[in-house]
C-alpha cells in the first residue's frame, strides 16, 4: 500500500501494479477490470479517470483510462511512472487503418509512433526523435498474437493531435511513408517511457479504414477487442 498521490491520481492507499493497461476510455478500464481481472480494487476516481488493480492468472495488473490525446496520456503516464513506480505501460485502443492491407478488426502493434504533436520538442534533441515501443513488450506481444492465431501487423503508426483534419491530403502523405494506422496517444507515452527508462507499447484493433472509408460495427468491435485484450494481458504477465 502506498500513501503516494498526485494531482490526477489519488489511490488512498490502494495498490498500483508495475504493469498497467491503458485504454483511452475510463469506462473501458472498468469493463476490462470487471471482465478480465480478479480481486479488483479501484485506485482512482479523480476526474472520472477510473483506475483499477486486480490479478490476471495470479499476477497483479492494473488498468486505467488515459483520456484522449498526447497531453492527456502524457500526464497520466508521467505520474504512473514517476510517483507510482509503474514499469510496463501498454496502451490498448482502437486505430484507423491507413493501408489497404490493414483490415478492419486486425491487430496493429506500434513498433514506432510518428506524430504531428509538438510534445517531443521539450526533450530538446538536436534532430527528429523517433518514439519507439519497448522491444521486450513487442516480442512478447507478437508471441501472444501468434499463439492466439490473430491477424496482426507490426510497424509505424501515427499519433495525431487531429481527429477532424482540415488538410485532406495529410492521410495520403503519412500513408506513403508506410504508416499503418492512426491513433492519438502513443508518441507521448513512448517518449515519457523512454525518458524514464521504462517499457511501453501500443496495441490496437482497427475500428475504421481511412483509405477505404469503412468502419466496424459495435458488436464486432467487442469481439476484436476481446482478442486484443487477451494478447495484451498475456504479454504483460507470465
Ligand atoms: N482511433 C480510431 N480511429 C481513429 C481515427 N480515424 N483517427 C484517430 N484515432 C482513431
Amino acid at each position: 500500500m502506498s500513501a503516494a498521490s498526485t494531482p490526477h491520481i489519488q489511490p488512498n492507499g490502494a495498490p498500483i501494479a508495475e504493469s498497467i493497461l491503458l485504454p483511452g476510455d475510463p469506462l473501458r478500464a472498468k469493463f476490462i477490470a470487471d471482465t478480465y481481472l480478479d480481486d479488483v480494487v479501484c485506485f482512482n476516481e479523480v476526474r472520472g479517470m477510473l483506475g483499477f488493480t486486480g490479478t490476471y492468472r495470479g499476477e497483479q495488473v492494473s488498468v486505467m483510462g488515459t483520456g484522449m490525446g498526447v497531453p492527456s496520456i502524457s500526464i497520466y503516464s508521467y505520474e504512473l511512472i514517476h510517483t507510482f513506480g509503474v514499469k510496463n505501460l501498454v496502451r490498448v485502443g482502437s486505430c484507423g487503418a491507413m493501408q489497404t492491407s490493414v483490415d478492419l478488426y486486425d491487430v496493429v502493434i506500434a513498433q514506432a509512433a510518428s506524430t504531428d504533436s509538438n510534445y517531443l520538442s521539450q526533450f530538446g534533441c538536436p534532430g527528429t526523435y523517433a518514439p519507439i515501443g519497448s522491444y521486450r513488450l513487442l516480442e512478447r506481444t507478437v508471441a501472444a498474437a501468434r499463439g492466439a492465431d490473430q491477424r496482426f501487423h507490426v510497424g509505424n503508426i501515427l499519433s495525431s493531435d487531429i481527429f477532424y483534419n482540415a488538410d485532406d491530403t495529410a492521410v495520403d502523405r503519412w500513408a506513403r511513408m508506410g504508416i499503418l494506422a492512426v491513433e492519438m496517444e502513443s508518441a507521448g507515452l513512448y517518449a515519457n517511457a523512454a525518458a524514464a527508462g521504462v517499457d511501453a507499447l501500443g496495441i490496437f484493433t482497427v475500428s475504421d479504414n481511412l483509405i477505404e472509408g469503412t468502419h466496424t460495427t459495435p458488436e464486432e468491435r467487442q469481439t476484436a477487442f476481446t482478442a486484443m485484450m487477451e494478447i495484451a494481458l498475456t504479454a504483460v504477465t507470465k
